[in-house]
């Protein structure tokens, strides 16, 4: 290892990302890049996805694709582009993702229920399968997806985002068993919530607003969940530091999901209104 290679921990890895173009997938992206990975980034968002990659001034191990990923012809082309311009795929980050609308499952909408599920289920359907066609013959690889804290916590979620995070979560177990037998490793990161525009966007809100918001929630204080503890997550387990992790959904939520803190207010607000 040279001076140069030491401490990156994606060395020669290839590296295709799905919702790369802004958030945790661009986040993952740049340190993807920053230890040593080869990075193709797939999205919908053609300028966000250009800046970035121009940004990164390193044409040969960064590139943009546009790839819809509920459209499969996209999606087969986004892998076949990436073993054409760096000759393997060996992590495919599924993290596009879109959030629903829905607060009661009466005023649930029928078309967003749909395409919530198309992006985020069938997307990662459709990522996992095609990034698998390369995959197997080569007899490695690993196979992300971003799922969500909703997955391991319930009632704050909407309910089409929550169908389709379980959906993803149990897809990828299931995956995990199959493929293993290739020497793939499949796993989820579940965040807890994060100041990206996903969430900004959905709620209305500035990323100072969104950052109160998360804190004042949230178990671990003193701290704030970034993109970063995302990319770093999803860094560990595509790196060969985790190589006999497989099938797991790894909750990074800083202990959110540990407790129900509904007691503890009411008491408060009953003894001390
Ligand atoms: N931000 C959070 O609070 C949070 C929490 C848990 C999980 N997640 C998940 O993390 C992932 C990344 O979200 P983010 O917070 O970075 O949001 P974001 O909106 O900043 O980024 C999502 C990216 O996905 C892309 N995308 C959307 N639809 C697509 C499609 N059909 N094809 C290709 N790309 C598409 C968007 O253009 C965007 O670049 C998502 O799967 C999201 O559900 C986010």
């Amino acid at each position: 290892m040279s001076a140069q290679t030491e401490g990156r921990r994606l060395e020669g890895k290839v590296a295709l990302i799905t919702g790369g173009a802004r958030g945790i997938g661009e986040t993952a992206a740049r340190l993807f890049v920053k230890h040593g990975a080869k990075v193709l980034i797939a999205d919908i968002q053609d300028e966000l996805g250009h800046s970035v990659c121009q940004e990164l001034q390193t044409p040969d191990r960064v590139n943009y694709v546009h790839c819809d990923v509920t459209s499969e012809s996209d999606v087969q082309h986004a892998v076949d582009l990436a073993v054409s311009l760096y000759g393997k795929l060996d992590i495919m980050f599924n993290n596009a993702g879109i959030c629903g609308s829905s607060n009661t499952i009466f005023d649930s909408n029928n078309e967003t229920f749909k395409k919530v599920m198309e992006v985020v289920a069938f997307g990662g359907y459709l990522g996992a399968k095609h990034a698998a066609r390369v995959m197997v013959p080569a007899k490695k690889g690993c196979i992300l997806f971003t799922a969500s804290s909703v997955t391991e916590c319930f009632g704050f979620g909407m309910h089409e985002y929550v169908m389709a995070k379980c959906a993803i979560v149990g897809f990828a177990k299931n995956l995990a068993v199959e493929l293993g037998q290739y020497g793939i490793r499949v796993n989820c990161i579940s965040p807890f919530a994060v100041a990206t525009p996903l969430m900004t966007e959905r709620f209305g809100l500035t990323k100072e607003k969104a950052d109160e918001v998360i804190g004042s929630s949230a178990t671990l204080k003193e701290t704030a969940l970034e993109p970063e503890d995302i990319a770093q997550t999803a860094l560990y387990l595509a790196s060969d530091e985790s190589k006999y992790v497989s099938g797991i959904n790894l909750v990074v939520d800083g202990g959110y999901g540990l407790t129900n803190p509904t007691f503890p207010m009411a008491i408060k607000s009953i003894l001390f209104p």
